[in-house]
């Protein structure tokens, strides 16, 4: 008999992605293999997002779209895991009675248990709110063979007004430092050179265990590790990002000249009723900061325009922060109120057609910028780690800059995975391109 097949797709942040991975681990671990595609497979299982409401939409979608599968192929289980599962819970069996299995946040350890289960004997509700959160790494699943994310801490304290994670995610714990340098040693033995720290809140990494600020020395001990070219870590939040922090990417030569901090707003009005617990003033003190002691740095930022209670003058204030700023990216989100969080409590009072306007605003000025500064770089020579064939034109081969800026050039698709030297020509808003110099 031929080994069963499981197809998994993950959707939001990237700790789903790799949570994806981990849960794919250990099913191949089980026995299954994986499908190309959701009708080949045996089992189905959607890692989702409860960030805001367009993603749930998106997945409730998908999962209606199953039900004609699972009615011409009755043993397929259909599987609900995450922060979805952790918020709707049995809501999710009753309103899609086809869905097999609902896993929280978790309870993915227990994965290919659940999964056996549902298989075996009918819907499987598994939501409990304690339990260990980590799941052993299988080093060969990653999203390329020179890349991966490694999960540094999960949860978050901060409790931001709009925000569901702290709720689905629940309360932070870092990984211990000595289970992390293990993970990195074995991927970059493996092949990586690149490494990406993922948490939702990694510059408050060590609190759980009693050493709030370990961020840096964590850093530190990476970059020790031979044969890792590439060291990045996200999300920041302005509020806890230290000087130290700063100083270690300046210093440690692995480390990135790039950040994610969200500023989210440029009012302090609406940064307070969202308990940011920053001021505008202290996110630009920041931002000027990194530049003096990075001048290379990179800080991508998000933003969430119409909050409720936003003001044409609040909106205007956060325009002046992006047009100031010069990001290197921006991601605008059109707020919506999710259940449960101190901001479901308030009058969403910005229309739909005034929050597009607003959320189209701002990319339009974050256009307008990336295209002046990306314009900044023709007739430079830019280091690039190669990813492969470019999605757009098969011709071309994809890497980025170690400021995560989009390199395309023309070259041989076995340099996927090197370095190598471009020298840039031309710019557009969201990629440079150029000519392929050398490999480094
Ligand atoms: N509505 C809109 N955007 C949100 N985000 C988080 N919660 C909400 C919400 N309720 C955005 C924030 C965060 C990003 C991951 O998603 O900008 O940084
Ligand atoms: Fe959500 Fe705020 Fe925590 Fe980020 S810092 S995950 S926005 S509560």
């Amino acid at each position: 008999m031929s080994p069963p097949t499981v197809f998994i797709q993950a959707f939001g942040c990237q700790m789903n992605k790799l949570d994806a991975e981990l849960a794919l681990s250990a099913l191949r671990r089980a026995g299954y293999e994986e499908a190309s595609s959701p009708k080949e497979a045996d089992v189905i299982l959607y890692n989702t997002c409860s960030v805001r409401a367009h993603a749930e939409e998106r997945v409730y979608s998908n999962l209606g779209n199953l039900k004609s599968l699972k009615r011409h192929k009755p043993h397929l289980v259909i599987g609900v895991l995450g922060c979805m599962a952790q918020k709707d819970r049995e809501k999710i069996l009753e309103r899609l009675p086809h869905v097999g299995l609902v896993c929280g946040t978790r309870e993915f350890p227990r994965i290919a248990e659940l999964v056996a289960e549902a298989r075996r004997s009918g819907p499987v509700l598994a939501c409990s709110e304690t339990g260990a959160v980590s799941v052993e790494r299988d080093v060969a699943c990653r999203p390329t063979r020179f890349q991966a994310y490694v999960s540094v801490m999960r949860g978050c304290d901060n409790f931001c007004a709009y925000c569901v994670v702290p709720y689905v995610r629940g309360r932070e714990i870092s990984r211990r430092p000595e289970k992390i340098v293990d993970e990195v040693r074995r991927l970059v033995g493996d092949g990586c050179r690149e490494i990406t720290l993922v948490g939702q809140n990694v510059n408050s990494y060590g609190k759980s265990f009693g050493k709030p600020g370990a961020l840096p020395e964590l850093l530190a001990r990476l970059d020790g590790i031979a044969g890792l070219d590439r060291l990045r870590f996200i999300t920041s939040h302005p509020k806890d990002i230290s000087r130290e922090t700063l100083e270690a990417v300046r210093d440690l030569p692995a480390v990135c000249e790039h950040l994610h901090v969200p500023a989210q707003s440029g009012s302090d009005r609406i940064l307070a009723a969202m308990n940011r617990r920053y001021t505008s003033r202290r996110y630009r003190e920041l931002l000027a900061l990194a530049k003096e002691l990075v001048p290379d740095m990179a800080i991508a930022s998000d933003f969430i325009v119409g909050f409720p209670g936003e003001t044409e003058e609040d909106f205007e204030q956060t325009a002046s922060l992006l047009r100031e700023a010069r990001f290197q990216q921006c991601f605008v989100f059109k707020y919506s109120p999710r259940p449960g969080t101190r901001a479901a409590k308030l009058k969403d009072d910005v229309p739909l057609s005034e929050k597009r306007r607003r959320n189209a605003r701002l990319l339009e000025i974050q256009s307008e910028v990336s295209s002046e500064e990306h314009k900044k770089f023709i007739g430079r020579e830019v280091e690039v780690l190669v990813e492969g064939s470019s999605k757009r034109d098969s011709n071309r081969l994809t890497g980025r800059r170690r400021t995560n800026h989009i390199v395309v050039f023309e070259g041989p698709v076995e340099l996927a995975g090197k370095l190598v030297r471009v020298h840039v020509t031309a710019a557009t808003p969201l990629t440079l391109s150029g000519k392929l110099r050398r490999t480094c």
